[in-house]
């Protein structure tokens, strides 16, 4: 482990730890003692170095001086301290060994034959987790757990010594915690199928969660203002890196948790508050207002690193608060998103949302003393829904909201009039040439529209059998000429293959 990593998990356990004060290695020492110390000996922190040389135990056995961690991990007994204290005398004895194993907590089992480890945790006896793990592979259930599957396929065998006890713990939240901490340290290192345990805790989540200035290769880390949980107002630029975690990485989903910045201007730029990702291969709309619960996708752009850079204005009247996950996708992952879908949907109905769609007006007025628009300006993006077998279509409508489709005109004289969600407000074709979204080929009740194109203050419920499924939202930078717009929130259903029409 290098200097740098140990910084930044200096930063991650000052973060988790709160105000302590360690700036030097000493300190963390010398004043924290052993707790942080055994903190440190998770990690295998370098920090201070002694030889492990011969030691007198303090029942005068030999033994190795190790850190308390690397002797339970060799399942020594701490015999009496050496280098300065800061060591223990670590004396093997093989009685000691069948004791370790009537702990529960978290384990590891290594592979005789291979470098791979598997990482569990059990409130039983590790010997009793050990002898299921055997059953498993002995029985070759096709459902069996990692380290059967791993044995069976690929004939190799394990021990009674293979399982080790990393950490005796057995409160569920302790063991959820550690397990993510030591699948995490592993990662790269792991029989275990999908470490799906990384997120489960919230106390890991949080040990991981990095701000500003930071970069990651890890899969699943959390991006989070600097006062996270609390909001902020401060005015800056925050950007954090994300690096490929290995050469078959193709893409990051982007989970905005908390995603709250400034609205747009009454033009629907992003002027005060923004968040740009740069470096993918992506064509990424600059973000701001409102937008937690919504996600996004970006390619990789090769091996270059992706960055996502928040700007923020000084109005101490704007609070901002940030919480986005990010996950790195495998080039044949099946949950890769299609390229071009900057939004990818998999279930058999939903809501999609565009960006910064809500319920409040801005609060930005247009020059003609109307409110502008919620509406992000300059967007060109798809949003997808994954096709589900034994679907054919797709129906889009409006969400229960009366504004769920309000991109284009005067909404507020829309709303005045009484024609808002109804096809007085409906507009199509050519006549939407600023804001709109497309929709390939779809029919109105059964009768072809003509058209793909729609805008104004409401949409009628269209169904389209056009693969993929993808709806296109464009909007212009320019609103002047409209008020109060919103967006769109548009309810979508899969339709089964026998609603398909002949011909189509
Ligand atoms: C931390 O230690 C430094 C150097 O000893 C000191 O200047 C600073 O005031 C300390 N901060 C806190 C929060 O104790
Ligand atoms: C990263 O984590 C996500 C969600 O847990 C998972 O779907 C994805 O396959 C993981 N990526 C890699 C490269 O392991
Ligand atoms: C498209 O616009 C035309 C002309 O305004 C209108 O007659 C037609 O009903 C519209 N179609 C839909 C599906 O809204
Ligand atoms: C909106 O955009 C137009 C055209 O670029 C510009 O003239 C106008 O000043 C902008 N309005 C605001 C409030 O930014």
């Amino acid at each position: 482990m290098n200097v740098i990593k140990v910084t930044i998990l200096l930063t991650m356990l000052q973060s988790v730890l709160g105000n302590h004060n360690f700036s030097t290695s000493n300190d963390l020492v010398s004043r924290k003692g052993k707790w942080l110390w055994s903190w440190a000996s998770i990690w295998g922190i370098g920090i201070v170095r002694f030889q492990n040389g011969v030691c007198r135990g303090s029942d005068s056995l030999d033994g190795t001086c190790y850190t308390k961690r690397q002797c339970s991990d060799i399942s020594g007994i701490a015999s009496g301290s050496c280098a300065s204290n800061i060591g223990v005398c670590c004396v093997r004895n093989p009685k000691d060994k069948p004791e370790m194993r009537q702990k529960s907590g978290i384990y590891k089992i290594a592979c005789k034959d291979c470098d791979p480890i598997y990482i569990g945790q059990t409130k039983r006896s590790i010997e009793t987790r050990y002898k299921e793990h055997l059953a498993h592979f002995r029985y070759g259930r096709k459902e069996s757990p990692a380290v059967a599957q791993h044995l069976i396929e690929k004939g190799h065998h394990i021990e009674i010594d293979s399982v080790k006890l990393l950490k005796a713990v057995n409160k569920p939240r302790e063991l959820n915690g550690y397990e993510s901490i030591y699948i995490y340290k592993h990662e790269n290192n792991l029989m275990n199928r999908e470490p799906a345990i990384l997120g489960k805790s919230v106390f890991f989540e949080n040990l991981i969660q990095r701000t500003c200035g930071a970069s990651s290769s890890y899969n699943n880390t959390y991006f989070v203002n600097p006062a996270f949980p609390n909001t902020m107002t401060a005015g800056s630029v925050c950007a954090f890196t994300i690096q490929q975690c290995n050469p078959s990485i193709c893409q990051v989903r982007i989970d905005f948790l908390t995603l709250s910045l400034a609205q747009p201007n009454a033009n629907g730029s992003c002027i005060y508050d923004s968040m740009n990702i740069i470096g993918g291969a992506s064509n990424i709309p600059a973000i701001c207002g409102e937008n937690s619960g919504l996600h996004l996708y970006v390619d990789f752009n090769g091996n270059s690193n992706i960055r996502i850079v928040i700007s923020t204005s000084s109005d101490a009247s704007v609070t901002k608060a940030w919480k986005l996950k990010i996950a790195q996708i495998a080039c044949d992952c099946p949950t890769r998103a299609p390229s071009g879908c900057l939004m990818y949907y998999t279930d058999l109905s939903g809501t999609v949302r565009s960006f910064n769609y809500g319920t409040t007006v801005s609060s930005y007025l247009l020059p003609n003393g109307q409110p502008g628009t919620r509406q992000l300006a300059n967007t060109n993006y798809g949003i997808c829904v994954d096709m589900v077998a034994g679907y054919c279509g797709i129906q889009w409508s409006q969400s229960s909201d009366i504004y769920s489709f309000t991109v284009s005109g005067g909404t507020s004289i829309a709303v005045g009039q009484g024609t808002i969600a109804t096809s007085a407000s409906f507009i199509n074709g050519t006549d939407c040439t600023t804001d709109f979204i497309v929709v390939p080929n779809p029919s109105v009740n059964g009768v072809p529209t003509r058209t793909d194109r729609f805008c104004g203050n409401g949409l009628p419920t269209l169904t389209t059998y056009s693969k993929p499924f993808v709806l296109t939202t464009v909007t212009n930078g320019d609103d002047l000429p409209d008020s109060g717009n919103r967006g769109f929130a548009l309810s979508y259903t899969q339709l089964r293959c026998t609603n398909i029409i002949v011909g189509r």
